[in-house]
């Protein structure tokens, strides 16, 4: 009853307002995002989206994937063979960032599922999570020939799309992979020797850890004890258990 009399209060002093913008010769009111059907996060009565701090209508990952669609923004396009735009659980607590797709990946459609990815699964299971519990996507979105570093053009163009991924999840922490994830989330051009371990913030608002990347961790064995260190670090703020007792070999 209050419902249907708020409502009904609500839609009339709507009215009222665009009939006021109307008369002061106001013609369209912008409007960004699309409001679309029921997504992650979205009203599936009502159809609509959910709006951020901002005002803006959230994105869902849906909504993110529909806009990059069979994306041509830069030129990695030519030598994709898909598009690896991320896997996991949309309203994750925990974000794993790293920086683009390798030659399985871009064969599966599905980030980090090679050698460094396999790495990282043993790193989220020895945290006692699964990979569906997380969320892992990468700074670009597909391979760069040859397994290069993403150029600042490419990184550029996918931009707006991991934004709006952080933006859907609204992680509590991202893990940012790596040299490139961090220059890219955090704006630094610090390496990532000196700057893991210690938390920065995304935007203001998200705590973020930098570490190593499962990649170099391949190739530096001695490194995977100080990438456990940050693991535990990121445990602790989700108030997971953390081992008191190191055991060796954790993750392999
Ligand atoms: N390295 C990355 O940065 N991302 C992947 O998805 C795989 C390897």
């Amino acid at each position: 009853m209050f419902i249907s009399k708020d409502r009904t209060a609500i839609i009339k002093q709507l009215k009222e307002y665009l009939c006021y913008l109307k008369d002061i010769g106001i013609k369209e009111i912008p409007c960004e995002a699309r409001v679309r059907g029921q997504g992650s996060g979205g009203n599936s009565r009502t159809g609509v989206s959910p709006v951020n701090e901002s005002g803006d209508i959230k994105p869902t990952l849906e909504s993110v994937k529909e806009e990059l669609g069979n994306c041509k923004r830069c030129k990695l396009y030519r030598t994709r063979t898909n598009i690896v735009f991320g896997t996991g659980n949309p309203n994750a607590r925990l974000m794993f960032i790293g920086e683009g797709p390798g030659e399985e990946e871009d064969l599966q459609g599905e980030p980090f599922v090679g050698r460094a990815g396999q790495l990282l699964t043993r790193i989220i299971e020895a945290m006692g999570l699964k990979r569906d519990d997380v969320y892992i996507c990468n700074v670009v979105k597909c391979r760069p020939p040859e397994n290069r570093a993403p150029e600042p053009d490419e990184i550029s163009a996918c931009r707006p799309f991991l934004e709006k991924q952080i933006d859907a999840i609204k992680p509590k922490i991202i893990v940012a992979l790596g040299n490139h994830a961090v220059h890219s989330l955090l704006n630094t051009v610090s390496g990532i020797t000196k700057v893991r371990g210690q938390f920065s913030y995304y935007k203001n608002n998200i705590k973020l850890m930098p570490t190593y990347h499962p990649a170099y961790l391949l190739r530096n064995e001695g490194k995977k004890k100080e990438v456990w260190e940050d693991m535990k670090k990121v445990m602790a703020e989700l108030g997971l258990e953390v081992p008191k007792k190191e055991e060796k070999g954790l993750y392999g």
